[in-house]
């Protein structure tokens, strides 16, 4: 008999460990004015930033903004095949040419003195051109930005010499390209204000050190002891092991309630399943696999330990990626524009569908305060704590974060903003 051996296209080997020292971590990096300026010019101008969707420009003349810091973005789509980006301003007075949101447009018109602009940002019309006794230059334009897709999103950068999109994303692509971030549609669109700095929000999802302490309930379900922590030249990534129990967990035989939904969700009756908590997860990634390809869901690029694990991706500075086998998680942490202590929580979900299958309606974008509404119990577990530790970052007493080895990503993180703040220009 001839066994097929599946081969992963996501690299998993170890990545080579840097040093990374063990000194505090300057709370200043979390609080100071001075240091979320020299972030902004220094670091947020020079990196590629996830604007939006593809998909939610597909027609010429379709545009959405995107905010980040105190700057806002118009995407248009050109032509069929090109997207570009302009700072959403008009060159006259300063008037933002839309509003946050979406849209489509023949041209742009501004709302103020009715300078029109074509989608490529050139000028189309000045009313009363002739009282500009200047003369109005050929240049007056939208100011553009570099923008290139990847994952079905479109990416702009602030840096007129920016590096190419592929070069900043390294080794990414391929080792997420195997998920087809680019079929994949967009079902959950929320932004929750948090009162922490953005780096709070991403050192929240960097470690698993604190799933013993606010997600008991998650020892129940994966392994947070047992975790591959691989460090790149930017972005980092680590591989959690779900449908096992913890080691942590005191009843190592038991089959949890929760390791019981997961054989459900991967349709497996929990009744009818005669092994040990120990084949949980092998019989779930081979049901997983089973399952999803019977649903017309291509996943021979993905390996098994892919079927139930989160293969959880930081792409540097912002975006942290939640990789399951048919769907992603993402969270976009966006500074605030003007108070350290505030960012913007984008909370996305993303779902991959049968091929010919119809697509899920858009949910449209909604913008809540923290605590408004409730975004699960695990998100909620994790963000309870974050406007406290703000707080506390803030206090006389509090000198610095102090890092252990299983969360060293929150010491990479910072490694590469040096890199950027301190390094040769980028
Ligand atoms: S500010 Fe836009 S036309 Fe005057
Ligand atoms: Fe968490």
């Amino acid at each position: 008999m001839v066994t097929e051996t599946r081969v992963s296209q996501t690299p998993t080997e170890k990545a080579p460990e840097p040093a990374l020292g063990t000194e505090l971590i300057p709370k200043e990096r979390y609080t100071s004015e001075e240091f979320m300026a020299l972030e902004w010019e220094r670091m947020w101008t020079k990196v590629w930033n996830i604007a939006g969707r593809v998909s939610d420009i597909p027609a010429v003349g379709d545009y959405f903004t995107t905010e980040l810091g105190p700057e806002s973005f118009l995407i248009v789509r050109e032509t069929p095949d090109k997207v570009r980006a302009f700072y959403n301003v008009c060159p006259h007075r300063g008037n933002q040419i839309r509003n946050a949101g979406m849209g489509h447009a023949e041209s742009f018109q501004c709302a103020y003195h009715f300078f029109e602009f074509n989608l490529d940002g050139s000028k189309k019309f000045v009313p009363d051109e002739d009282t500009f006794t200047q003369g109005v230059p050929q240049g007056t334009a939208l100011v553009e930005v570099p923008c290139d897709t990847w994952g079905g999103w479109v990416w702009f950068n602030m840096n007129p010499e920016a590096e190419p999109l592929r070069d900043f994303l390294g080794v990414l692509p391929g080792h997420l390209d195997p998920y087809h971030f680019e079929e994949q549609y967009i079902v959950q669109d929320k932004t929750i204000e948090w009162d922490c700095n953005w780096k709070a929000s991403v050192d929240a999802f960097n470690e698993v050190y604190h799933v013993q302490g606010i997600h008991p309930q998650l020892l129940e379900s994966l392994d947070d002891i047992h975790v591959q922590i691989d460090l790149y030249e930017r972005h980092n990534r680590y591989l959690v092991p779900f449908g096992l129990l913890s080691p942590r967990y005191q009843n190592g035989d038991e089959i949890t309630d929760a390791l019981q939904g997961m054989l459900r969700g991967a349709g497996i009756d929990p009744d009818g399943f005669d092994g040990t908590a120990d084949d949980v997860r092998t019989t779930m990634q081979a049901a997983q696999r089973a399952g999803t390809e019977a649903r017309g869901i291509d996943v021979s690029e993905l390996n098994d330990d892919q079927m139930t694990d989160d293969y959880h991706y930081y792409l540097f500075p912002n975006i942290t990626l939640n990789t399951h086998h048919t769907g992603v998680m993402l969270f976009r942490q966006r500074p605030h524009p003007t108070d350290p202590n505030k960012m913007y929580y984008d909370l996305q979900n993303y779902m991959r569908i049968p091929e010919g299958a119809e697509p899920p309606p858009r949910p449209p974008h909604t913008q809540h305060k923290h605590g408004d509404l409730s975004l699960g119990l695990v998100l909620d577990q994790d963000s309870y704590n974050l406007p406290r530790v703000q707080k506390g970052m803030n206090s006389r007493a509090y000198k610095g974060l102090l890092i252990n080895y299983r969360e060293r990503r929150i010491r990479h993180m910072h490694k590469t903003i040096d890199d950027y703040l301190f390094g040769p220009d980028r």
